[in-house]
């Protein structure tokens, strides 16, 4: 099945797809992004990713490319070119290119671009699925509430992550307190089943959609949240421990710094979670205005 990106009004075949190498996005990271899951051929939390982008925009004075609904518009086409019910949208816009300057040029023609990759959400694997993290000092910029694609930092503690076997590096501030995972939200699971996931307050993490859409779904089963930063040896000492993003929905973290979270296993409460996520993300997709199945 070809696969199918978008650039700038354009559907283009994948490997053709390409922008100038003046784009401001390739030169300065001066764009941002956004991730969203298709489940089931079904778009999950369209809505709360679009309204961060265009907050993540807003924040860093870059033009909309296109209009919000030309957006849904162009989303949707994406979905059904590339012909597939699980996978996940990219989007990417940046301020457009222009002779290489700091400052903001004068027009105002920012870009967008869209990219589509398989994904697969079965949930039997992924409960099963050993994720350990490792935890590295968090050496970002302050204003992490934007989803900018300066994303360096992120990438080496991925990469650090990856070369000790683990799936996600979570992110330690001075204090000693975790930030988030590298491109996920962090949450532990105390004793008495608390869950406790770092406030958004201060800019000091990103708002993830997935982890605002689980504050409503636990206010709604009475699984209390507790927003206050942890340590690292808090996350040790915890009962369950996961993730939580778009790509990787919620998914279970069985082990940081070599030390075993629990039992080792993916915990009861977090698949619990993910279980209540799949079932809202699909509801919520179906009801998403302007949805037509095709
Ligand atoms: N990352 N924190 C960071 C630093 C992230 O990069 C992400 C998502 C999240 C979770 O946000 P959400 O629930 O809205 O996906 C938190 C995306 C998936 C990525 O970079 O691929």
């Amino acid at each position: 099945m070809p696969r199918i990106a978008y650039v700038n009004g354009q559907y283009v075949p994948h490997q053709d797809a390409s922008i100038h190498i003046e784009d401001r996005g390739f030169q300065f990271a001066d764009s941002v992004y956004e991730v969203i899951a298709l489940m089931g051929g079904r778009l999950a939390d369209e809505q709360g990713h679009l309204d961060r982008l265009e907050r993540s925009l807003k924040e860093l004075s870059i033009s909309m490319p296109i209009g919000r609904r030309a957006m849904q518009f162009a989303v949707r086409e994406m979905v059904r070119r590339n012909r597939q019910k699980d996978g996940m949208i990219y989007m990417q816009v940046t301020r457009g290119t222009a002779p290489r300057d700091f400052k903001f040029p004068q027009h105002k023609n920012s870009a967008l671009v869209m990219t589509f990759y398989p994904a697969n959400f079965d949930v039997a694997l992924r409960k099963a699925a050993v994720k350990k993290a490792i935890t590295v000092p968090d050496i970002r910029w302050k204003r992490r509430d934007i989803k900018t694609t300066a994303l360096i930092a992120q990438v080496l503690a991925k990469q650090a992550a990856a070369e000790k076997g683990a799936y996600e590096a979570w992110m330690v501030d001075e204090e000693g307190f975790v930030t988030e995972g590298s491109s996920s939200n962090a949450w532990i699971i105390d004793k008495k089943g608390n869950l406790i996931t770092r406030p958004t307050a201060n800019n000091t993490i990103l708002k993830g959609v997935t982890r605002s859409a689980l504050q409503a779904l636990c206010k709604k089963e009475k699984i209390k949240i507790v927003e206050r930063p942890f340590t690292v040896a808090e996350a040790y000492k915890a009962k369950e421990a996961f993730t939580s993003s778009a790509v990787a929905l919620i998914a279970p973290v069985v082990e940081i710094d070599g030390r075993k979270i629990g039992d080792g296993k993916a915990g009861a409460i977090t698949c619990k979670i993910l279980d209540m996520y799949m079932d809202y993300a699909k509801d919520h997709g179906r009801k998403q205005e302007g949805w037509h199945p095709k």
